[in-house]
Parts: structure tokens; C-alpha cells; sequence
């Protein structure tokens, strides 16, 4: 049996490195039932309290990466992949806290999200690995690509003037590649914002499906499970017509990568990080100024991408993207109105 969890100076939980002599039976230490091991000690965020340090016999937890309104990621080693000699066995790993994984379906939600992820075939999206249940613990969890970088949200802390377009345009253009191709693929990612979005040292990777959802016929069969109970929206970043409980589509994703982009070219939220409807009703969006790292042409596509009014908000992410490339891409000055 291992050590219980450590924890470091920051307060995230640490596991010790293995023994000297680990078991001769790798192979049965793999799979090994993880109600033999002890649960971690606290440490963990509030509501992971009786969290194993292995899962499922094979995933043994290292550290906390991140903690969510719906759950935990934590980096963990695959003791199976290390037993053959990957040389990296580090995964990502992300579990529901036990508020929410009380919850009837809070499985299926875990589930979806894995299941939209690993539809999504693209260099900027994450990659899932596995859906996997502790059986001892009862808990449900993804295992997936360990990215290692920075999420825009820290990226933004680090660079709080924004980035000029030079180096912006390397985070821009794959983010909405990746969001075109989601789209192109029926999938509406419901939650672009800074932190679900990481500069990897792979490049741009986005993930955090949790309120996504694959449009009629897409990945037919899995239960559409209504996310509005979880309350779940990021004020800041949800377009009115979410906050207004009207359908999620494309084009609210359009509206929050276009909050995402103003940000990252002037290092402010356009609307002060407000709500969206509030935003909409003290007419913000009249005042609107392009943001200074933002090539001109690039302007008219922004500025159709942050219409409050989802109607007026008349561009795809492919469009943006073009935009942003060509300055010849002109048609949106025509659609320009201001935002109401
Ligand atoms: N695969 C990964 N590799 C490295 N870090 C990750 C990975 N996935 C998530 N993280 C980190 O964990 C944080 C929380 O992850 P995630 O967004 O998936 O959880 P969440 O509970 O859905 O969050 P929220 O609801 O606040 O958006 C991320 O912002 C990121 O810092
Ligand atoms: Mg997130």
C-alpha cells in the first residue's frame, strides 16, 4: 500500500514517489482492487474528501490541476502504461465532486462530455483517453491528454496589456479552427471562456465539453441532458440568449469567442466581465472601441461576433478566422450595425 496523500506548499495534493521495491506483479498492481488502498487525505478540494489516491487500480493521483464548478482534474501516473516503459505515463484526470456526483445523472454528464470530446478529431482539440468507474469509491471519471502550459485565464494575468497580434494570431486562428470544426461536426461547446482554453506545448488545445451539446442526429443515442439546472453558465461569457434560457447553438459560442479574442488583443473584457443582458440593456455595446492589438480588417468581424442579439450576430467561426487572415474579407463592414 502506498502512502496517503501529501500535500505541498500550495495546498494541492502531492503522492509520495514509489518505494524502492515496488510488488514483483506489476501486472496484478495495475489492476489491483483500489478499495485496498487508503483514501486520500484531505487536501483535496472541498467536496473530493474521499477521493482514493489510485482509481480503479491504475490511476495513481498526483496532483490537483484545476478545480471547476462540476468537478476536479488531477494529474495522475497510469501505473499500467509505466509498467511498460511509456515513457510518459502521465494522464489527466477529471471526477465530479460529491456534490455533484450525487446527482441521478451526474454520470451521463460525465459521460457526454467524453463522449462529445472524443467525437471531435482535431489538433486543437483535447484528446480523451477513457470513461472509466472506481467501483470501490463509485466514482465516474475521464482520463485524457496531460496538457502541460497555460490556460488563457493565467496567460491573461501574465499579459495583462493583451498579446500583440504577431503572437495572438497563433492562439486565435487554431481557437477557431478548432471551434469551426466543432460546429462543422454538429457540436456546440456552451462554455468558451479563458480557462477552457490552454496554450499547450503541443499549441492551442481546447477542451471542457461539460455543457456542450451534439445537435439532432449527432452522436444520436446519447440523452440530452438539460444543463440549465446546473447553473452553469459563466455569466461573462454567456451570450443573452443563453441567460434568457432560449436554446444553446453555435452562435452563443460565437459570442463568447469573440469576448475570449477582444480580451486576449486589449487585455479587457468588452463589457467589464459583465453579463451579457446587462452588457445589452446599459447599451455597452455602442461604445464599443476596437481593441488596440487587433489588425483593422479583423474589427467588422469582431464587432458582428459580439452582437447581443443573436439575428444580428451573423458570422461563423470559419468566417472569423477568414477574416482575421484576409484583409480582403470585407463583407462584414456591410453587416456592422451597433449591438443592442
Ligand atoms: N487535460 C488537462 N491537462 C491539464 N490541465 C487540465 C486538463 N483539463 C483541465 N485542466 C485544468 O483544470 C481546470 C478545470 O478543468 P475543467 O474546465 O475541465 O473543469 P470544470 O469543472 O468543467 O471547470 P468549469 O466548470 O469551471 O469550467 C482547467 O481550467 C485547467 O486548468
Ligand atoms: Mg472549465
Amino acid at each position: 500500500m502506498t502512502d496517503p496523500l501529501q500535500t505541498d506548499p500550495a495546498g494541492q495534493a502531492l503522492v509520495a514517489p514509489p518505494g524502492d521495491d515496488p510488488p514483483g506483479d506489476l501486472t496484478y498492481f495495475a489492476f489491483a482492487e483500489s478499495k485496498e488502498l487508503e483514501p486520500a487525505r484531505t487536501s483535496a478540494p472541498s467536496g473530493f474528501s474521499t477521493m482514493p489516491e489510485v482509481l480503479a487500480g491504475r490511476y495513481c493521483i498526483e496532483r490537483l490541476l484545476g478545480a471547476g464548478g462540476m468537478g476536479a482534474v488531477y494529474r495522475a501516473r497510469d501505473l499500467l502504461a509505466e509498467q511498460y516503459g511509456d515513457p510518459d505515463p502521465y494522464v489527466a484526470l477529471k471526477v465530479l465532486n460529491e456534490d455533484f456526483a450525487e446527482s441521478p445523472d451526474a454520470s451521463a454528464v460525465l459521460y457526454s462530455e467524453f463522449c462529445i470530446t472524443r467525437y471531435l478529431r482535431h489538433d486543437n482539440v483535447l484528446r480523451v483517453h477513457g470513461f472509466h468507474v472506481d467501483t470501490s469509491c463509485e466514482r465516474a471519471f475521464i482520463t485524457m491528454e496531460l496538457m502541460r502550459g497555460l490556460t488563457l485565464d493565467k496567460l491573461l494575468c501574465e499579459r495583462p496589456l493583451g498579446l500583440p497580434w504577431k503572437e495572438l494570431q497563433d492562439i486565435v486562428l487554431p481557437l477557431l479552427d478548432a471551434l469551426a470544426y466543432a460546429h462543422a461536426c454538429g457540436v456546440v461547446h456552451g462554455d468558451m471562456k479563458p480557462s477552457n482554453v490552454m496554450l499547450s506545448e503541443k499549441g492551442v488545445r481546447l477542451f471542457d465539453f461539460g455543457l456542450g451539446r451534439a445537435e439532432e442526429g449527432v452522436l444520436a443515442g446519447l440523452p440530452h441532458l438539460s444543463r440549465e439546472r446546473f447553473n452553469a453558465w459563466t455569466p461573462g461569457y454567456a451570450a443573452p440568449e443563453l441567460l434568457e434560457h432560449r436554446q444553446l447553438s453555435a452562435c452563443a459560442d460565437i459570442y463568447a469567442v469573440a469576448c475570449v479574442i477582444y480580451e486576449l488583443a486589449s487585455g479587457k473584457h468588452p463589457f467589464r466581465h459583465l453579463p451579457s443582458t446587462q452588457a445589452r440593456d446599459q447599451h455597452l455595446g455602442s461604445a464599443l472601441k476596437p481593441p488596440c492589438h487587433l489588425p483593422r480588417h479583423g474589427w467588422p468581424a469582431l464587432r458582428t461576433a459580439l452582437a447581443f442579439d443573436a439575428g444580428a450576430r451573423a458570422i461563423t467561426a470559419g468566417q472569423m478566422r477568414d477574416a482575421f487572415i484576409a484583409p480582403s474579407s470585407w463583407p462584414w463592414r456591410r453587416k456592422i450595425r451597433p449591438s443592442r
